[in-house]
């Protein structure tokens, strides 16, 4: 491919921070530059507390664990996510309960939220597709009138805000994605975000393989031991110190990649032929991170034929989600709320550009516009 779907970017200091994590001394976590990552990450999204993890995936099994959910406990999620939105919670033998999305930003559709409550619902997830949120005010009031805790799977969203408060900063819970897929990287990695300070104390421990070893570190006890359940969710320091490098960086990566989404997106609304294309909507009041350019077709034969085309221009376009509530795990594991039809038509219709902040997107905007089967 002449130009891949994704290509992991390195803004070059990489190398120099995790020579630096070397001539430190530690390379298991908690070091230095996991608490420079830390303390990075607690400023971009306002939040009381970041812990590095591996993943967005173990900071999900966190968010499972510290929620309490017992066999038969109800999650409410949206279909159209990735797999470790559900997994994470069904691991603790809870169900996932899909509602569909809402066809213009193919997020979880607040409106039929409502519906899928019930007296075993014990949290609401959401998640932010593309770096765009679903109305956080709807949310907050909803789940506070059910006494409900809300988790933000923000995989996509660092740098992306609603109403002016970054995205991550809403919930009780948040987690994000440093996978090489997403704006900020390190290869695989993660982290928790908590911002209800209740689950602080908690979350150390279960990232530290059920010790308290983070109390022990700070003098608050004199030996740690195991008090509760836990994982090894800590990262080392060189991805920790690949992460910081990228961070230090991160208003110039957002920025960049914010001009090619701009690029792709006045070159398409201006197109005569695309009528029937769907694309991106980015509603009041939220500012996205150009995490991602889709379009939607009116049907998959239509996707098949542009992605087909775009390949054989060495360009590569994907389809996203295979929804979860027509996958095998999620037949067997979850239950749907009312009708899935945006789901399905999401999973059916929605292609990717390539994006990233270093991306030769003229190119890719000419095939765009030199291709003539629209309708
Ligand atoms: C919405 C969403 N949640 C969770 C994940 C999992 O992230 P990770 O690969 O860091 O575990 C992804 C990965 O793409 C995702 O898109």
């Amino acid at each position: 491919m002449n130009i891949p779907f994704n290509s992991p970017y390195c803004c070059g200091t990489e190398l120099d921070y995790i020579r630096q994590a070397f001539d430190n001394k530690q390379l298991s976590g908690d070091g230095l530059f996991t608490k420079a990552a830390s303390g990075i990450l607690e400023e971009i999204f306002n939040s009381k507390r970041a812990l590095l993890t591996h993943s967005c995936t173990a900071a999900l099994e966190m968010c499972a664990i510290l929620l309490e959910l017992n066999e038969g406990d109800e999650v409410i999620m949206p279909s159209f996510t990735f797999v470790s939105t559900a997994n994470a919670f069904i691991s603790r033998g809870a169900l996932p309960v899909f509602v569909d999305i809402d066809p213009l930003t193919q997020n979880i559709d607040i409106y039929r939220i409502e519906q899928a409550i019930t007296s075993r619902t014990k949290a609401i997830v959401v998640v932010h597709y593309a770096g765009v949120s679903c109305n956080l005010e709807h949310l907050l009031s909803l789940a506070q009138a059910y006494q409900l805790p809300i988790v933000e799977d923000a995989a996509q969203a660092i740098y992306s805000k609603y109403n002016n408060k970054p995205l991550g900063s809403f919930g009780d819970l948040a987690t994000v994605s440093f996978h090489e897929t997403k704006n900020i990287s390190c290869g695989e990695g993660g982290c928790l975000l908590i911002n209800n300070p209740k689950y602080i104390e908690r979350a150390e421990i279960i990232r530290e393989k059920g010790t308290n070893r983070s109390l022990y570190f700070r003098g608050e006890v004199d030996k740690y031991t195991w008090v509760d359940v836990g994982s090894s969710y800590l990262p080392g320091e060189i991805s920790a110190a690949f992460l910081c490098a990228q961070l230090d960086q991160g208003m110039q990566i957002t920025q960049s990649r914010l001009i090619n989404w701009s690029t792709y997106d006045m070159a398409f609304r201006e197109m005569i032929g695309i009528e029937e294309i769907q694309l991106m909507h980015i509603p009041e009041p939220s500012v996205h991170n150009a995490h991602m350019y889709y379009f939607l077709f009116p049907d998959i034969c239509k996707r098949t034929n542009f992605i087909q085309y775009m390949k054989d221009q060495s360009i590569g376009c994907v389809f996203h989600y295979v929804p979860l509530h027509s996958s095998p795990a999620g037949v067997k594991y979850g239950k749907i709320s009312g009708s899935m039809n945006n789901t399905d038509r999401a999973g059916n219709c929605l292609v990717r550009l390539p994006m990233g902040p270093d991306l030769d997107v003229q190119k890719v905007v000419d095939a765009v516009q030199n291709y003539s089967n629209w309708l």
